[in-house]
């Protein structure tokens, strides 16, 4: 098994796992020294290119991305979000996540759902590439994004999708807005680690999107933590940028060439 999965696993119960979304390299760069899992997110649908849902990312854009990412990842293990539509059966979900190891040379992909993508986990697992699930609010197919555990028969469902998805073969699951008491029970009741977004500090590890932790981006849901205003400190540069040029004081002799 990749070491860094081994790593990932041997975590659990003992320390925190700390993940973040990354879109290119120079991010992913900073964020390799203090991550343990980096995600190539399709959340970069709606962050970057301001889609209405992830459905309409495509394979070819991730894998672009992912291939800057890759630049810039060392230490981390780095995951790649399977788009909508790529792993509609076990036969395409190979073919693509086939082509997506061999172009990218990421470490492992993620899928979204529980019992009805068990057949397709395994045909990967088989075929020894890595798998993380992703339960909860799923963005590929879900109409409404409100938390889910609110009721027993929900609860009941998303639990037995976790273990079906441990049993599978899965090494990790993203529990995305999942209710804090049913986020402790699978945390309690898997031997893999959960990754939790907007599921509370009941899980093994957290990931949030990067652009939403240092003010990128517009997003306002509950469970961001926006720790600097990037966008700001940006713009405080153009504009210094700007005076210096419109009144002549950039470029300098020393940022010219002269013979
Ligand atoms: O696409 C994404 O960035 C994700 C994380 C938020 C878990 O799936």
């Amino acid at each position: 098994m990749n070491k860094k999965i081994i790593k990932i696993l041997n975590k659990k119960n003992k320390s925190k796992i700390v993940c973040l979304t990354a879109y290119s390299k120079n991010i992913a760069e900073i964020l390799d020294k203090h991550c343990d899992l980096i995600l190539v997110g399709d959340s970069l649908g709606s962050v970057l290119y301001n889609f209405k849902s992830t459905k309409e990312v495509t394979l070819q854009t991730m894998i672009n991305h992912s291939k800057s990412v890759r630049l810039g990842v060392n230490k981390s293990l780095m995951v790649f979000d399977m788009p909508y539509k790529t792993y509609k059966n076990p036969r395409e979900a190979l073919k693509n996540a086939k082509l997506v190891m061999k172009e990218t040379k990421c470490d492992a992909v993620k899928l979204e759902g529980g019992k009805k993508i068990i057949s397709i986990v395994k045909k990967l697992v088989q075929n020894k590439i890595p798998v993380m699930g992703h339960v909860g609010i799923l963005p590929q197919t879900d109409k409404k994004f409100t938390f889910k555990g609110k009721k027993q028969q929900e609860s009941k469902k998303i639990l037995n999708d976790t273990k079906l998805l441990e049993n599978a073969g899965a090494f990790s699951i993203v529990l995305e807005c999942i209710e804090t008491n049913l986020s402790k029970k699978i945390t309690d009741k898997l031997t893999i680690p959960t990754i939790g977004i907007g599921s509370s500090a009941n899980c093994d590890g957290q990931v949030l999107v990067i652009d939403d932790l240092i003010g990128l981006s517009k997003s306002k849901f509950k469970f961001i933590k926006k720790y600097i205003d990037i966008s700001k400190i940006i713009e405080n540069a153009v504009k210094r940028y700007k005076l210096d040029v419109t009144k002549k004081r950039f470029p300098k002799a020393k940022h010219s060439f002269k013979n």
